[in-house]
């Protein structure tokens, strides 16, 4: 058994709290300074111990930490972690602006521990397929991307005005909080990006001080380019990443593979793998899948999961993004 030790018992701390206590390799302690939400996780999950701030935590004595407080905090956690040696898993995005991230990285790479960030999507079904197609060659080289992610995020989290989400600073918003997640699936099937322009602005939602849309063009040092598009308040419900290669298309519609590569406009091949389950319940699912990859990466085996690097590179691109539109240029990295 592992000692894991949660850090932060809010919305994705308790997907974590779920994911690894499903795996049984978990022994379950939380950092929780709210004393409501503490009480909750301790009443909802096994919780071994419970802290109010991590340096009440004998880390030494743990074997995994999973940090899961807003990214503001996150350079200092895994600071504090790193100083430990102990090996951490933290949630996307890598932190909200570059101060004190090389510091964090150089101690990391110098304590030799293992490290990597919640980019969940690397462990669904069909992002996998589709990066296995993209190595296999299947639409030859992919040079460039359509991803459109869209809804209406109110609905799905309620209680949006009163998170992390609604303040630049804490990195909510469109590009920290949700395209976050894309350029990661960008970086691990594209490689480094090198130019970034972009346009965002808060063009419904109310009660925030983030943008609620955004427009981003990436470029990469291979020569492909990306477009990322998402909007967090239109009603219907859209996931669509379409990879455009030399010798075909491959695209993700929410969890269905398509292939095409031909102008008959018939997708040739269709998989949808969450044929038969409840999406909500498939989501929860993939945090059994992380915990699972990310204890497999403490014990050394194989592990996929965004390294430090990759998520130092998907956060050079947000805040260029930001940069871009509020300096009306493309900007270079
Ligand atoms: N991978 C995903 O799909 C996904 C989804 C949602 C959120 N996230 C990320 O997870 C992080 C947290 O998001 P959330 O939705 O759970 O937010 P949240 O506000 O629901 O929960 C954050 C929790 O952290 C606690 N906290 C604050 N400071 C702390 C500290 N110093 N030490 C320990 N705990 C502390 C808060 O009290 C709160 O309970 C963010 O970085 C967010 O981007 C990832």
């Amino acid at each position: 058994m592992h000692r894991v030790l949660i850090v932060g018992s809010g919305g994705i701390g308790r997907r974590h709290l779920k994911g690894y206590g499903l795996t049984g390799r978990a022994e379950l302690s939380i950092v929780e300074p709210d004393a409501g939400r503490r009480a909750e996780a301790i009443s909802m999950f096994d919780v071994e111990h419970a802290f109010t701030d991590i340096a009440e935590a004998d880390l030494e004595s743990f074997n995994l930490a999973v940090i899961c407080a807003p990214a503001n905090f996150h350079v200092p956690l895994m600071l504090r972690c790193a100083e430990a040696g102990l090996p951490f898993m933290v949630e996307k995005p890598l932190a909200v602006t570059m101060d004190g991230v090389d510091a964090a990285l150089a101690l990391v790479a110098e304590k030799e521990i293992e490290a990597r960030v919640g980019y969940v999507r690397r462990v669904a079904e069909e992002v996998i397929a589709l990066r296995q197609q993209i190595l296999a060659g299947k639409i030859g080289s992919v040079r460039l991307a359509y991803l459109n992610s869209s809804q209406e995020f109110p609905k799905y989290r309620p209680d949006f005005q009163r998170t992390y989400y609604a303040r630049p600073e804490m990195g909510g918003g469109a590009i920290l909080d949700a395209a976050s997640h894309l350029f990661d699936m960008l970086i691990w099937l594209m490689g480094k990006p090198s130019d970034v322009g972009c346009m965002f602005d808060r063009l419904v939602l109310e009660g925030t001080e983030t943008e609620d849309t955004c427009l981003v063009t990436i470029r990469f040092q291979s020569g492909a380019m990306a477009n990322v598009t998402i909007n967090q308040f239109q009603k219907r419900n859209v996931a669509q990443f379409e990879f455009i290669g030399t010798a075909g298309n491959l695209m993700i519609d929410h969890s269905t593979l398509k292939f095409a590569n031909d102008d008959s406009g018939v997708w040739k091949e269709s998989r949808d793998y969450m044929d038969g389950l409840v999406p909500t319940e498939a989501h929860q699912a993939r945090f059994k899948l992380q915990a699972n990859a990310m204890l497999d990466a403490i014990e050394g085996k194989p592990c996929w999961l965004a390294t430090l690097d990759e998520a130092r590179d998907n956060l050079r691109v947000a805040l260029a993004a930001k940069q871009s539109w509020i300096e009306k240029r493309i900007v270079s990295l």
